[in-house]
């Protein structure tokens, strides 16, 4: 059985005092985990934070990641921040291509590529975010987009390093519109995705995560679908009670 990952994906929220209060209010309301049922917890706050987090959430078994980082390794790239700075702040985890990079700052398929390469060159776990638009969506282009994304990265990287890639699939029209997928549609990307990748890795053990206005209410549906193997979640996870409430949810599915 997969293992199922809750993860919190805070954007460009919080200050260093609300990061530290959110992450210790998880940490002291996030339901006993059972380790037989095979659920992990993930936070992605903004980079300055993450000591902060990481500190917070130390010996809870609550896991810290960055919502994005350089596909170079060191250098004179000012700004940018690289997986062994990543590593050495206690992260195990990083997202890749989220679509606000792909929209706001032009991550491209190729960019994304390199990024999950330069991941992978390290002990990191790349989260590889996809989706379409509601453009693409409408007319008829989503498992074209779907398959170029995917593709632009697998065709990129070493196949004994393709089994540590998780996918997340968000709809760029179901993100931050309080408007998810239903659990059909998710159900019918997520099954598309993991038929397609079976082309280029073992994809009945990929895991491959659902976001897009992921909340308390529908989060039951959408994680008892056979490929949804666990949630990406933006706004809900701003808040201990409802990113808690999902765990639990997670938990009484397993
Ligand atoms: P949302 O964001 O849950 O606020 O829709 C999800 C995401 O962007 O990862």
């Amino acid at each position: 059985m997969r293992r199922l990952l809750i993860a919190g994906n805070w954007k460009m929220n919080t200050s260093l005092q609300t990061a530290k209060s959110l992450a210790s209010a998880i940490a002291t309301n996030l339901p006993a985990l059972d380790p037989d049922k095979s659920i992990d917890v993930a936070l992605f706050p903004p980079f300055v934070f993450i000591p902060t987090v990481v500190e917070a959430c130390a010996s809870t078994g609550i896991q810290v990641g960055a919502q994005t980082c350089s596909q170079h390794p060191y250098g004179a790239f000012t700004g940018e921040v690289s997986t062994d700075m990543l590593l050495s702040c206690g992260c195990n985890q990083v997202l890749v291509g989220h679509s606000e990079r792909r929209q706001y700052y032009h991550e491209t398929n190729d960019l994304v590529a390199l990024k999950v390469e330069s991941v992978l060159k390290s002990p990191l776990t790349p989260i590889l975010c996809i989706g379409e638009t509601l453009e693409q969506r409408q007319t008829g282009q989503t498992w074209a987009i779907l398959q170029q994304q995917l593709d632009a990265v697998y065709s990129l990287i070493d196949a004994s390093q393709l089994e540590r890639i998780i996918i997340a699939y968000e709809p760029v029209w179901a993100i931050g519109t309080g408007v998810a997928a239903s659990s059909t549609e998710a159900e019918e990307a997520h099954a598309f995705i993991r038929k397609h990748l079976s082309r280029w890795t073992n994809a009945e053990s990929l895991r491959i995560l659902y976001g897009g206005s992921v909340t308390a209410d529908n989060a039951k549906e959408l994680l008892s679908q056979p490929d949804i193997d666990g949630a990406l979640i933006g706004g809900a996870s701003l808040k201990a009670e409802s990113f808690c409430s999902i765990i639990s949810t997670a938990h009484s599915l397993r």
